[in-house]
């Protein structure tokens, strides 16, 4: 690649990949690679500075992140990031400290060399994300403490070397100006030329999965969401027509969903779809369920034995099938990697990632480095269509985790419309895409109403949006009354078989976003 490269090297922080990001977002082509790739596999990028990440160990650890020390006489800049600072203090011949305990929060570094390239633009004091762990004790020979907090030290540098490390995290949001020091790193200590871009991106991605797939065939579950439908037309940018998309009517889709996907992503994106109408064998087995948990258990199995069955008969036509595209990115592999205590199931979450293990089919994750946004940046290069890039999140198992209790053909026929009108709606007010997530739940309860002069019996819907980040935590968001009123006036005017519109007001926690 003929762009300015910056290799990180990974000591098992679970920030890594978002120093990656901060360095993306400059335009900046950067790779993370595990702490013990060797000084070739680093020298393969042709890095212009080399950044250590932190990490849980501490150096005197027997298990301590085993990285070659020689990176430190290669030449290049080098920014060292908590535990990387110990490395550098540890290994060029500083003493450190054990912490006795670990402790993460805000601190007030001042800063002490403040003619230092890596502290340009900064004021002499900051907040930053400071991680306490084990202390630099005495310096290596030719470096200088470079910042301070009250209690610790927070910087130090070598700058004729150019090696400089900082105990505290610039590539978190907490520390406000970590940006800007990042940037001085980039770009007046190694230089670098703001010369990365999507299309970059796009590029080697391409090459590298036409190298990896060779003659072989591809399949890939299409929910015609952002993730999965992005990965596919990358996919299908470097291998064409070896790959199949399977995308499967589970009969909890939105109205005129199955046709809309079929429609956008064969006429629009080409792809080579495998659409599959499976409604009535997911309909079948939710027959009579009201329990949340069983009915996205039944939605997740079904999926993969329809999955299963699909990939059997494309096997037949195609041949052998050897890989797997999924849309996974990067939150998802920091979740199920993550170190996690025992924690209880508060959903069993079921997306078109839970596929079948048994079929042994070797992965491609085109994504799994990078963030919603970035991943929308990516389909905008591809030209993809922005219905697709901006489209809210929409669980695995659909509309039926939005119908409380029993989920019958009549009741997603109610849902589907009332979903419809929240949409369209919410998008005629233009609030869309400023909203994490907005639509209708279908509730079992059935009130008393009146229609004209007519008593009525029927159902009643809520009403759901919220903002979040993530998913993770989410606040409801106050729609102005008009959209409301719009929104609940067509509800019970136009469908029959509702004739009550309620608006949830809860937040996550202690609410969940969808109601089941
Ligand atoms: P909850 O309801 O747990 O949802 O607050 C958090 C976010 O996850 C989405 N969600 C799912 N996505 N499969 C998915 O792909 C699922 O089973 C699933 N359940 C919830 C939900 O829409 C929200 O964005």
């Amino acid at each position: 690649m003929d762009t300015s490269a910056i290799v990180i090297l990974d000591f098992g922080s679970q920030y890594t990949q978002l120093i990656a990001r901060r360095i993306r977002e400059q335009n900046v082509f950067s790779a993370v690679l595990p702490c013990t790739a060797s000084l070739d596999e680093i020298k393969a990028y042709k890095p212009i500075g080399i950044i250590l990440s932190g990490g849980p160990s501490s150096v005197y650890d027997a298990d301590a992140p085993p990285a070659d020390p020689r990176i430190l006489d290669s030449g290049l800049p080098i920014l060292g990031i908590c535990y990387g600072l110990q490395f550098i203090t540890h290994h060029l011949g500083g003493k450190i400290r054990p912490a006795e305990k670990r402790e993460y929060g805000f601190a007030q570094v001042s800063v002490l060399d403040t003619e230092l390239p890596l502290f340009a633009e900064l004021p002499a004091t900051m907040e930053v994300w400071m991680s306490h762990g084990d202390h630099a004790q005495e310096l290596p020979p030719g470096f200088h403490l470079t910042a301070k907090t009250p209690h610790a030290l927070a910087g130090i540098a070598n700058p004729e070397r150019r090696i400089y490390a900082v105990q505290f995290h610039p590539e978190v949001q907490h520390t406000k100006q970590g940006t800007q020091l990042l940037k001085n790193f980039l770009f007046r200590i190694c230089n670098a030329k703001a010369d990365w871009t999507p299309a970059h991106f796009i590029e080697s991605t391409v090459s590298a999965i036409r190298e990896k797939v060779g003659n072989g065939q591809a399949i890939c579950a299409l929910s015609g969401g952002v993730d999965s439908s992005v990965a596919a037309v990358l996919v299908h940018r470097a291998i064409g027509d070896q790959l199949t998309c399977i995308f499967v009517d589970n009969g909890v889709l939105r109205r005129n969903e199955f046709f809309k996907v079929q429609d956008t992503m064969r006429n629009k994106l080409r792809l080579n779809l495998d659409a599959v109408d499976a409604s009535g064998r997911f309909l079948t087995k939710l027959a009579g369920v009201t329990d949340p948990e069983t009915k996205r258990k039944i939605i997740g199995n079904e999926f993969i034995a329809v999955f299963d069955d699909e990939a059997h008969r494309i096997m037949q036509t195609r041949g052998e099938v050897d890989f797997l595209v999924q849309g996974t990115l990067y939150p998802d592999v920091i979740e199920s990697s993550s170190v996690k205590g025992p924690s209880q199931t508060i959903k069993s979450h079921h997306n078109v990632g839970g596929l079948p293990e048994t079929m042994k089919l070797k992965l491609i994750e085109p994504l799994r480095d990078l963030f919603k946004d970035e991943v929308r940046r990516i389909g905008r290069d591809l030209g993809m269509p922005e219905e697709i890039l901006e489209r809210q999140p929409f669980p695995g198992p659909g509309l039926a985790v939005r119908i409380l209790g029993e989920v019958t053909p009549e009741r997603v026929a109610l849902l589907q419309e009332a979903d419809d009108i929240v949409v369209t709606e919410i998008k005629n007010a233009g609030l869309y895409k400023q909203i994490w997530q907005s639509f209708a739940v279908l509730l079992p309860v059935k009130s008393v109403g009146v229609m004209g002069d007519q008593r009525t019996y029927a159902y009643t819907c809520a009403i759901r949006a919220v903002h979040s980040e993530d998913g993770m935590t989410a606040d409801w968001v106050p729609l102005p009354y008009e959209v409301l009123k719009i929104i609940s006036n067509r509800i019970v005017n136009e469908i029959r078989g509702i004739n009550r519109v309620v608006y949830d007001i809860t937040s996550k926690p202690p609410g969940t976003i969808e109601w089941e």
